[in-house]
C-alpha cells in the first residue's frame, strides 16, 4: 500500500519553501488517497481488510494538526449515528475514558508522536481494538495497532502540516463510508472526486496573498466556524500561530459571546467560514454581525450562498461542494493565508522555532 514519489521531489521544485510546494500538491496526494478506493457506480469504498471493522463506538487520539483531523472524523461518525470522540492523545493517556468496546483510532501523520503512542498503548493495554490512520508505512503506530489506514499524501518536508491534514480528511472520509451506512455516500463519493480538482482552482484562484498582505501587521487573528467549519477554524489558528509566531485563536462561531468577543477591535482580523445558507451558516452570520459592529476586519471563506459577503472586508471564495469536501477547500484558503502572512514576514517558514515534525517526547 505505499506510493513511489519522484526523487525530484526531494527538492522544492521552483517552489520558494517547502510547505507552499506541499500546498500546491494537495491536487495529487488527494488522488493518491482515493485511487482504487472508491467506487462510484456503486457508492461503495474499498479500504482494504481492517478487520472487522462495523464499530458500535469510536474513539480517536492524535496531536496538534491530527487532532483537528479527528475532531472532524469524530462528527462524521456522530453524524451516522456511532458514539464517536476525538481526544487530545496527551490527555488519553493521562486519563483514559471508559473505552467499551469502542475501537481506537490513532490520527498520526509521523506515526512516532509519542503522546499518540502512548495512549494508542493504554487502549491496547485496557483490550480495545486500534487502527493507525498514518502517512508512513512501517511507522510505529502502523507496526503495533491491529490495523493501518494510509493517507498517501507523499513526505511532507515543511514541519506545519499541509498537505497532510488534507489527506487525513480524506482518508477518514473513506474510513466513515467503509463502516458506517450514509443515504448521502453517493452525494459524498462524487464531491471527494471532485476535490483534487476543485483544491487546484482554488489555488490557482486565491485571494489569500492579498489578505494576507493586508493583515500582516496585526497582533492576533481570530478563526470562527460552525460543524465541520470549527476543526477547520482550529487548524486555521493554528497554522497561523505555527508560521507566523502571531497570536491566533479558532473556536466555535457560537462561542465568540461567550469571552472572547471582549478582545475584538479593529485591530483583529476574524476569519469566518460558512458554507451553505442553513441555520449553521445564518448564525455564523449572525455572529459575524457581532465582530463587524465592533470594527474587525472580516474576511469571510464561504461558498457565496449566506449573505456572509455583506459583512465582510474580503472574501476567499470556495466551490460549492458537500459540507464535508468544503473543510478542505475552506482549509487550503486559511493555509495559504497563513503562508502568504509568514512570508510577508519573512519567517523561517519551513522550520518554524521551537516547532518539530515529529515529536517523539511526552
Ligand atoms: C508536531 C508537528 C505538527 C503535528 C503534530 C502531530 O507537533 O509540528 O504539525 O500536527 O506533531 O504529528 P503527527 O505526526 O502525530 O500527525
Amino acid at each position: 500500500d505505499t506510493v513511489s514519489w519522484d526523487p525530484e521531489e526531494t527538492g522544492k521544485s521552483g517552489y520558494d519553501h517547502y510547505m507552499l510546494k506541499e500546498i500546491h500538491e494537495q491536487p495529487r496526494a488527494l488522488r493518491q488517497c482515493l485511487r482504487g478506493r472508491v467506487d462510484e457506480l456503486s457508492a461503495s469504498v474499498d479500504i482494504g481488510d481492517l478487520g472487522d471493522l462495523s464499530p458500535t463506538g469510536i474513539q480517536f487520539v492524535a496531536c496538534g494538526t491530527s487532532y483537528h483531523a479527528a475532531f472532524y472524523a469524530a462528527q462524521l461518525f456522530q453524524s451516522a449515528g456511532i458514539p464517536a470522540q476525538a481526544f487530545l492523545a496527551s490527555e488519553y493517556a493521562t486519563s483514559p475514558p471508559p473505552i467499551g468496546d469502542a475501537l481506537v483510532v490513532g490520527v498520526t501523520q509521523s506515526g512516532e508522536t509519542a503522546d499518540t503512542l502512548s495512549a494508542l498503548r493504554e487502549a491496547r493495554h485496557r483490550g480495545a481494538r486500534t487502527l493507525a490512520v498514518t502517512n508512513v508505512v512501517g511507522s510505529t503506530a502502523a507496526r503495533e495497532c491491529d490495523h493501518a489506514l494510509y493517507i498517501r499524501a507523499g513526505p511532507e518536508i515543511g514541519v506545519a502540516a499541509s498537505k497532510t491534514f488534507s489527506s487525513q480528511l480524506g482518508a477518514l472520509n473513506l474510513l466513515a463510508l467503509a463502516t458506517t451506512r450514509s443515504d448521502e455516500a453517493r452525494d459524498i463519493i462524487a464531491a471527494l472526486r471532485d476535490l483534487p480538482g476543485q483544491v487546484q482552482e482554488l489555488i490557482d484562484d486565491s485571494d489569500a496573498k492579498e489578505v494576507a498582505e493586508h493583515y500582516q501587521d496585526a497582533k492576533s487573528y481570530f478563526f470562527i466556524g460552525r460543524g465541520h467549519m470549527h476543526p477547520v477554524a482550529l487548524e486555521g489558528a493554528l497554522k497561523m500561530k505555527e508560521i507566523t509566531y502571531k497570536h491566533a485563536e479558532g473556536f466555535a462561531a457560537g462561542e465568540l459571546k461567550h469571552g472572547t468577543l471582549a478582545l475584538v477591535t479593529e485591530d483583529t482580523p476574524v476569519f469566518a467560514t460558512t458554507v451553505g445558507d442553513g441555520e449553521q451558516a445564518t448564525k455564523t452570520v449572525g455572529n459575524v454581525k457581532e465582530v463587524e459592529a465592533r470594527d474587525a476586519p472580516v474576511v469571510a471563506v464561504t461558498d457565496g450562498q449566506s449573505d456572509i459577503e455583506r459583512y465582510a472586508d474580503h472574501v476567499l471564495t470556495i466551490p460549492e461542494t458537500h459540507p464535508r469536501a468544503a473543510a478542505v477547500l475552506a482549509n487550503v484558503q486559511l493555509q495559504l493565508a497563513a503562508y502568504h502572512t509568514a512570508n510577508f514576514l519573512g519567517r523561517s517558514i519551513d522550520k518554524p522555532r521551537n516547532l518539530a515534525k515529529s515529536v517523539t517526547v511526552e
